[in-house]
């Protein structure tokens, strides 16, 4: 049976302005997520049909979010239980102790690593601290202080403390103990699955006090930074080119600090398997947070960016991309 076609109704331009036009554009507000932020404008936030008509031109078709929504299937999946399990008792502690050890390697290079002047002591008041955070994106370009970087560097993913790992009480958890001295474990301002801490801090800077505008990378255990490679002119270019990846809204150039957030997979997946990333890319985020209330407090701005292009940043940074990931971004600058 022939389908019925459907019969044409003439819709006046009146008629639509005065009767469907408004809660066709309340539908559209509530859509596009206009009242979610304050810089719409500048955000990349688009209406689900987007989801759908990116399809044809997107290599992966959301392949990476059906890949985190799934990652445990069924209780069968003993994948994560048993990666755990490796890491009762000591292989704990040597884990923690390994990642001590490669960033002492770095130490036998003393003329790439550069030790930061002392943090500066942050003392504001947490509860106004973060009511007054707003990503900020307007950077005036002048010299940072060395100071200002270390007291980012610190309080966002910095060694606090010591931990003892060896109880002198009788408490099954801990082991009573040592093949060597000394038996402690390093605490850190961020939390990490683990303490496996499997994100570095690979940083850009450009008019930084005293510091060459080049690649460096954060050595928290040292309150260091590793330096990877000076700008020359080109080295320069690139980075001005990635970012433009960021927006229009930012300029390149007077970014003070572009930090850059790299998961070593092997850090923390051969305990958590699959859930690993998830758990570097939430750790990538507590990281920023407190990157981003500790700028706040010194009166610096700071933005996170998303637009970033992965596989040239990777390139840029000297990074694989297949151990070595970018996961995340965050831009700061003088305001
Ligand atoms: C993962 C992530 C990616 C972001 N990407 C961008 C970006 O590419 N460009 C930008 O200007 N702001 C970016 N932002 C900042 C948001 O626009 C901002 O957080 C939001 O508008 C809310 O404003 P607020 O941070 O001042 O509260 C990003 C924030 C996050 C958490």
């Amino acid at each position: 049976m022939a389908a019925l076609k459907p019969s044409r109704t003439e819709l006046p331009l009146q008629y639509f302005l005065e009767n469907e036009y408004q809660s066709l554009i309340e539908i559209f507000h509530w859509v596009a997520n206009l009242a979610g932020s304050v810089y719409t404008d500048t955000t990349c936030v688009v209406p689900p049909e987007a989801a759908y008509s990116s399809v044809l031109v997107s290599r992966t078709h959301q392949l990476s979010q059906e890949f985190l929504l799934n990652f445990k299937r069924s209780s069968l999946d003993l994948g994560l239980p048993l990666g755990i399990s490796g890491y009762f008792g000591f292989p704990a502690r040597s884990s923690l102790a390994l990642r001590q050890l490669s960033e002492q390697e770095d130490h036998d290079n003393p003329e790439q690593v550069i030790k930061l002047p002392p943090y500066q002591n942050v003392n504001a008041s947490l509860g106004v601290t973060i009511r007054a955070r707003r990503s900020l994106r307007q950077f005036s370009g002048k010299t940072m202080p060395l100071q200002a970087l270390s007291t980012i560097l610190f309080y966002g993913n910095g060694v606090t403390g010591d931990m003892a790992m060896i109880s002198e009480e009788d408490d099954p958890q801990w082991p009573q103990y040592s093949l060597g001295a000394p038996e402690v474990a390093h605490t850190r301002a961020a939390s990490s699955g683990g303490g496996l801490n499997p994100i570095s801090l690979y940083l850009v800077l450009q008019n930084v006090e005293t510091l060459e505008d080049g690649i460096y990378i954060y050595l928290p255990f040292e309150h260091s930074l590793k330096k990877v490679m000076t700008f020359n002119q080109q080295k320069r270019k690139e980075h001005l080119a990635l970012g433009l990846s960021w927006g229009t809204n930012v300029e390149a150039a007077k970014v003070n600090l572009a930090i850059y957030y790299v998961y070593t997979v092997y850090e923390n997946s051969r305990k958590y398997g699959d859930m690993g990333l998830i758990f570097a890319v939430l750790e990538a985020g507590e990281i920023a947070a407190n990157i981003h209330l500790v700028c706040t407090a010194t009166k610096l701005a700071s933005s996170d960016m998303g637009g970033w292009d992965k596989v040239q940043t990777e390139r840029f940074l000297g990074i694989d991309g297949l151990s070595k990931q970018l996961v995340h971004t965050t831009v700061i600058g003088m305001p």
